[in-house]
């Protein structure tokens, strides 16, 4: 369902300047609840402060080895020396985590061959129409679980029609249902993974939300990647987009791991040369704020930051999924995360129909996506119930 978000967004931005009970649940940035962007004052501060030099000249096309040894750093937290010990790494700098995963499309697989994605997922076709690639879909859900079942057999489908098949998780807080994989469902993954030895697999991780995953150790799963065998490439798409709340700026970058360097080697300059054959280099400004919160120092303040976001975002989740489950409205399971998804029978029509009453959100398959990432905890009273009466559910 290929609808266009940013649109929906437009669309509600417009409604408000007319009506005044306008909510606005449509888009994934993150909005505090004087309905302020960003939330980060720490991110705004270094942005200003930075120099010409830090924003006006050609960056290295890569990033540079600072911002690519820092980004290992952040990504792989205190499991770092444990990753790099056991695979090889590299990494390529993508104007967001958007770049990570059109580049990979690009670059792994031929136009023609599919893509395993969930059957609930965020825009992933978009990258795959413009590669000319065709979508795979597995179940996602098994009841509260993930379908370990369905990921399976449908990767092996796929596995006996082409030899190299491009795998997508989308994980922690999962775009769009909030749902966070516990560390053995993610194991299993990797096991099923790692059985498809006669093919080349490509592990494309899309950890967009990993700084506003509420596990107790939200870097765990990444280090169960040493797991990998040397037919799985593991391709992490960072992004700085939802890291930083700097939505358009557009940072990002690709992490590379094998247990062959040969893989890591052959890689690099691909997503090189895709970068200069396209985007051509991602802002300087990106990869500088990204060095500038590579610091101790300056990392701590973003933290502090970061916690209040997360703390007000898991406030207002837990006000919708409560009163949803008093009323019986039915929502995908839960963890955390920008998003919870509603269940309705037609959510092509619903969403419109929600529209009519100045609720903006978005379609996705089985229900409609409600972004409580950029409504207040006030908007929040009784939203549920308002969507209930109006979809008559
Ligand atoms: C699941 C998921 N992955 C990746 C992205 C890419 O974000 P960006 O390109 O802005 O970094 C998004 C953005 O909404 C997302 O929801």
């Amino acid at each position: 369902m290929a609808v266009d978000i940013l649109k929906i967004s437009k669309d509600a931005q417009e409604a408000a300047k007319i009506y005044d009970d306008v909510i606005n649940a449509s888009i994934g940035m993150f909005y505090d609840e004087n309905k302020n962007i960003g939330g980060m004052p720490t991110v705004s501060k270094a942005i200003r402060n930075l120099t010409d030099e830090e924003i006006l000249p050609y960056p290295a096309v890569d990033g540079g080895s600072l911002f690519k040894n820092n980004l290992y750093s952040w990504v792989f937290g205190q499991y770092e020396s444990e990753i790099r010990s056991k695979l090889f790494v590299g990494a390529c700098a993508t104007p967001g985590g958007s770049g990570a995963i059109a580049s990979t499309f690009a670059l792994l697989a031929k136009p023609g061959e599919s893509v395993l994605v969930s059957d609930i997922r965020w825009q992933y076709e978009r990258f795959a129409d413009r590669a000319k690639l065709n979508i795979h879909e597995h179940h996602l859900f098994d009841g509260d679980h993930f379908n370990l079942k369905s990921f399976k057999e449908e990767l092996e489908k796929l596995c006996k029609i082409q030899k190299r098949v491009i795998v997508i998780i989308n994980d922690p807080c999962h775009n769009p249902t909030g749902f966070t994989l516990s560390e053995t469902e993610f194991q299993e993954i990797i096991h099923i993974l790692n059985a498809q030895t006669d093919n080349d697999i490509v592990f494309l991780y899309d950890l967009a939300y990993l700084e506003y995953s509420h596990e107790s150790d939200n870097r765990k799963k990444i280090a169960s990647l040493t797991q990998i065998k040397p037919h799985v490439l593991t391709i992490i798409a960072f992004s700085g987009s939802k890291t930083f709340g700097i939505y358009g700026l557009r940072m990002g970058a690709a992490i590379y791991l094998s247990p062959l360097e040969k893989k890591i080697k052959e890689v690099h300059p691909m997503f090189v040369n895709e970068a200069r054959g396209s985007w051509s280099a991602t802002p300087t400004i990106t990869i500088e704020l990204f060095n500038h919160f590579a610091s101790a120092e300056n990392r701590a303040g973003f933290l502090k930051d970061l916690a209040k976001i997360n703390t007000l975002v898991q406030e207002r989740s837990q006000s919708f999924i409560s009163q949803a489950k008093e009323i019986g409205l039915k929502t995908h399971p839960f963890r955390s995360g920008f998003y919870t998804v509603v269940l309705t029978p037609n959510p092509e029509k619903d969403y419109l129909k929600l529209a009519e009453h100045h609720i903006y959100a978005v379609p996705m398959n089985g229900g409609i996506r409600i972004a409580l990432c950029s409504i207040s905890k006030k908007e929040i009273i009784g939203l549920p119930q308002k969507i209930k009466t109006i979809l008559s559910l």
